[in-house]
């Protein structure tokens, strides 16, 4: 794809029903690929999740942009269940398994997308995983893959401290490694480029630990399953993309373009 402006707009993802996406997917040459990404916050999941998609055709669903633009969304009050929501996730504390397995119930149709999906911050806890597993059997689907981006702490606070996103598209830079051709400014929708507010230390810290108690133990559980495929996400966006691809490509050949 290399008109930017032809992003799916992932609507139906991002405020739920009864929105519809304006600019769904294509459907893919090969197969669409229904993959999850693993990693520590700041691993670089959504970064590879965008340049994947561009690649396979995939929708990129992300928990944390849902309740990015629900925060944004300043024409609606939230839901009180929405409130609570976005306190733990400001705190750097993992929102409540009930919340975010509601929303995702909301939001089933986004699993039999078209394109195929690249879930970005889902599942992670043993319990959504269950969940997810359990609708996508409902469906008939398959999850084909969990990738697991892996990387020294040092380079996540790197890259967490210097990481601005769009206000209006959800895009990712970094000041340095990822800049904007103008700064401050989106190179695919010229919002206006903001840093997150859980990007702050404590709430980095906070972050971290709830990884390392609630996430990491989904590394044991898809390896069990024999989907998970580890990749070091140290280097460029663009060679992690390529291993990564490499590595699809090993599990179904001529599939991942
Ligand atoms: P979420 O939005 O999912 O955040 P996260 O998992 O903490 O991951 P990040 O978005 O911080 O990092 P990333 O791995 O995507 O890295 P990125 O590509 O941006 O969740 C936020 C919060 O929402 C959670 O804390 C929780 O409260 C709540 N939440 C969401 N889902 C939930 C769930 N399922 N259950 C419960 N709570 C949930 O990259 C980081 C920076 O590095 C960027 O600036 C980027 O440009 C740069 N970069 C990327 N790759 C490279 C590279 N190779 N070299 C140099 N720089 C790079």
């Amino acid at each position: 794809m290399s008109d930017v402006n032809m992003k799916p707009d992932r609507a139906a993802w991002l405020k739920g029903p009864p929105a519809a996406c304006n600019l769904p997917p294509t459907t893919p040459a090969g197969r669409p690929w229904r993959l999850v990404l693993l990693g520590a916050p700041g691993a670089g999941k959504g970064t590879q999740a965008e340049l994947l998609s561009d690649h396979l055709g995939a929708c990129h669903l992300s928990t944390g942009d849902i309740f990015r633009a629900a925060k944004a969304a300043s024409q609606c009050q939230p839901s009180p269940a929405m409130v609570v929501a976005l306190d733990a996730m400001r705190r750097g504390e993992l929102v409540s398994d009930a919340t975010v397995l509601d929303i995702l119930r909301e939001r089933t149709g986004c699993l039999r997308c078209r394109g195929g999906f690249l879930l970005d911050g889902f599942p992670r806890t043993v319990a959504q995983a269950q969940t997810l597993q359990q609708l996508l059997n409902e469906q008939s689907l398959t999850l084909h893959a969990v990738i697991s981006y892996e990387i020294p702490i040092p380079q996540i606070i790197a890259r967490l401290s210097g990481r601005r996103t769009c206000s209006n598209c959800k895009a990712v830079f970094h000041v340095s490694a990822r800049p904007p051709k103008v700064p401050g400014v989106c190179d695919q929708c010229g919002g206006k480029l903001v840093q997150r507010d859980d990007d702050r230390p404590q709430s980095i810290r906070v972050r971290m630990e709830a990884y390392h108690k609630s996430t990491a133990p989904l590394i044991d559980f898809y390896a069990r399953a024999g989907l998970l495929i580890p990749i070091s996400a140290d280097g460029t966006p663009e060679e992690i993309l390529q291993r990564t691809l490499t590595a699809l490509r090993r599990l179904i050949p001529a599939a991942a373009g």
